[in-house]
C-alpha cells in the first residue's frame, strides 16, 4: 500500500486529489454530536495544502440508500470541517483569507475537472454526500470513472468505511494512482500492534445500532475471545431469540438462524456470551429512564439502555481480563437518560488501566461520540474511529478498501 506522505511533491502538487474520509458523524436534526472524525483527518489535508494541491472531499452521512435526503446534507460537516481548519494552529500560513470548505450540490454529472474549483486560489471542495447517488453502493463502474474524471490522484483517508466494496472506496481505485492518508496509515498500524500481541483473557463488547452490520461478524469473532459482551441494539436480537419480549425496540428480522450459530459457535469454542439481565426503558427516545427485568418488557416500551445487573455483570468480566475491544454503545447515547451503561463499562475500564498489564480499544463513530460526551476517552489505550470496519479487521478479513489500496 502506498501512503501519501511518501510521495515526492511532483506527484501532488498542483493535483486534484480527491480524497475519500469517513464524515459520518453522529447528527441530531442536523447538529452535530461529535466531529472526532473532522479532527482526526485533518493531518491529511494540511499535507495537501502544503503540498499546493487542490482537494476534492468525498464522503457519505448516514444511510439514505441512493436518494436525496436533506437531513442527511453534508452541509453542517462542511461548515465545521471549515471551522476546524480555519481555527488549527497548522493552517495559520496556509489559509488564505476567506478560504471556504464549498459543499457542492449540484448533480455530479455536471460537474467537470475544469469547473469544479471556482477559480485557483479555491483549494478545497466537498462533494455532496456521495450515498445520494445509488451507484455508489452497487459499487458501479461507470459511476466510480466519472468520479476518477475529477480528480488526477486518489487517497482513502477513510479506514472506518474500508470494509464497504462502494464506488468512492473500491471501483475508483482502477482509474487513478491511489494511496493512503494519514489517519487510516495509523489505524492500521496500530490495529496490527494490538492483534499481534494481544493478551488473554480478551473480551469484546458489542453494541449499537447497526445490528445488519454487525450481527453477522460475531460468529466469526467467538473462537477469538474469550468473553463476548452483547448489549446495545445488538442484544434485543438475542433477547427476542430467547424468547422474551422486547416491546418496540430495535432488532433485525430474520437473525433467528444467525443468533442460533452464534449460541452454537460459543459452546463450541468455549467462548462465553454475555447480554443484559435487566435493561432501562423508555416509551419514546426522549423519556426518562425505567429500569425493568427482561420478561417485563410491555408492548410499547423500548429498551434504551443496559441495567444496573447487567452493568455489575460486565464490571466482574472487565475485572477478569487483560484485554477489552468495546465496539457500540450500551444504549441510545443521544439522550443522557440513557448513557448510565455506557458510562459505567468506560469508569470500570479507567479503574483498570491503573493495572499497566491491561489494554483497551475503543472503536467505532457512536463509541468515540458516547466517551467524549462522557469524558472518557483518554482512559482507554487507544482508539480507532472505525466501528464495522474495526470488527471485520478483527475478524481477519481483507477490507475491500485496502485491498484496492494494495
Ligand atoms: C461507519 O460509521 O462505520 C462508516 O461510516 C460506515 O457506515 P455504514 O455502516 O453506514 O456503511
Amino acid at each position: 500500500m502506498k501512503s501519501i506522505k511518501d510521495q515526492s511533491l511532483s506527484k501532488i502538487e498542483l493535483k486534484n486529489v480527491l480524497l475519500r474520509l469517513d464524515l459520518n458523524v453522529p447528527l441530531d436534526n442536523g447538529k452535530i454530536i461529535d466531529d472526532t472524525r473532522l479532527h482526526n483527518i485533518v493531518d491529511t489535508i494540511i499535507f495537501l495544502l502544503r503540498n499546493n494541491a487542490k482537494i476534492v472531499i468525498i464522503s457519505h452521512v448516514g444511510r439514505p440508500k441512493g436518494r436525496i435526503d436533506k437531513k442527511l446534507s453534508l452541509k453542517p460537516i462542511a461548515k465545521r470541517l471549515e471551522y476546524i481548519l480555519k481555527t488549527s494552529p497548522d493552517t495559520e500560513l496556509l489559509w488564505g483569507s476567506g478560504q471556504n470548505v464549498r459543499l457542492l450540490n449540484d448533480n455530479l454529472k455536471e460537474i467537470t475537472k475544469e469547473n469544479i474549483f471556482i477559480n485557483k486560489n479555491e483549494k478545497i471542495v466537498m462533494l455532496e454526500n456521495i450515498r445520494f447517488y445509488e451507484e455508489e453502493e452497487k459499487n458501479d463502474n461507470n459511476f466510480a470513472k466519472k468520479l476518477s474524471s475529477l480528480g488526477d490522484i486518489y487517497v482513502n483517508d477513510a479506514f472506518s468505511c474500508s470494509h464497504r466494496s462502494h464506488a468512492s472506496i473500491e471501483k475508483i481505485t482502477n482509474y487513478l494512482p491511489s494511496f493512503s492518508g494519514f489517519q487510516l496509515d495509523e489505524e492500521i498500524s496500530a490495529l496490527k500492534k494490538i492483534t499481534s500481541e494481544i493478551k488473554k483473557p480478551i473480551t469484546c463488547i458489542i453494541g449499537g445500532s447497526k445490528i445488519s452490520t454487525k450481527i453477522n461478524i460475531i460468529k466469526n469473532l467467538v473462537p477469538k475471545f474469550d468473553n463476548i459482551i452483547i448489549v446495545g441494539g445488538m442484544a434485543n436480537n438475542i433477547l427476542k431469540f430467547r424468547g422474551y419480549p422486547i416491546g418496540k425496540s430495535i432488532r433485525e428480522e430474520n437473525s433467528e438462524t444467525i443468533v442460533n450459530e452464534i449460541f452454537k459457535a460459543a459452546k463450541k469454542h468455549g467462548c462465553c456470551l454475555t447480554f443484559p439481565e435487566d435493561v432501562a426503558v423508555g416509551k419514546n427516545k426522549e423519556d426518562s429512564r425505567k429500569i425493568k427485568e427482561i420478561n417485563e418488557i410491555k408492548e410499547d416500551d423500548l429498551i434504551l439502555d443496559i441495567g444496573p445487573k447487567t452493568i455489575n455483570k460486565i464490571k466482574k468480566i472487565i475485572e477478569n481480563s487483560k484485554t477489552v475491544l468495546w465496539n457500540g454503545p450500551a444504549g441510545y447515547f443521544e439522550n443522557p437518560n440513557f448513557r448510565k451503561g455506557s458510562l459505567e463499562i468506560a469508569k470500570k475500564i479507567k479503574e483498570k488501566n491503573e493495572d499497566n498489564s491491561f489494554y483497551s480499544v475503543a472503536g467505532g463513530g457512536d463509541t468515540i461520540a458516547v466517551l467524549n460526551l462522557t469524558k472518557t476517552l483518554r482512559y482507554f489505550n487507544f482508539s480507532s474511529t472505525a466501528g464495522g470496519a474495526f470488527l471485520e479487521y478483527l475478524e481477519g478479513k481483507e477490507l475491500p478498501g485496502i485491498k484496492a489500496l494494495n
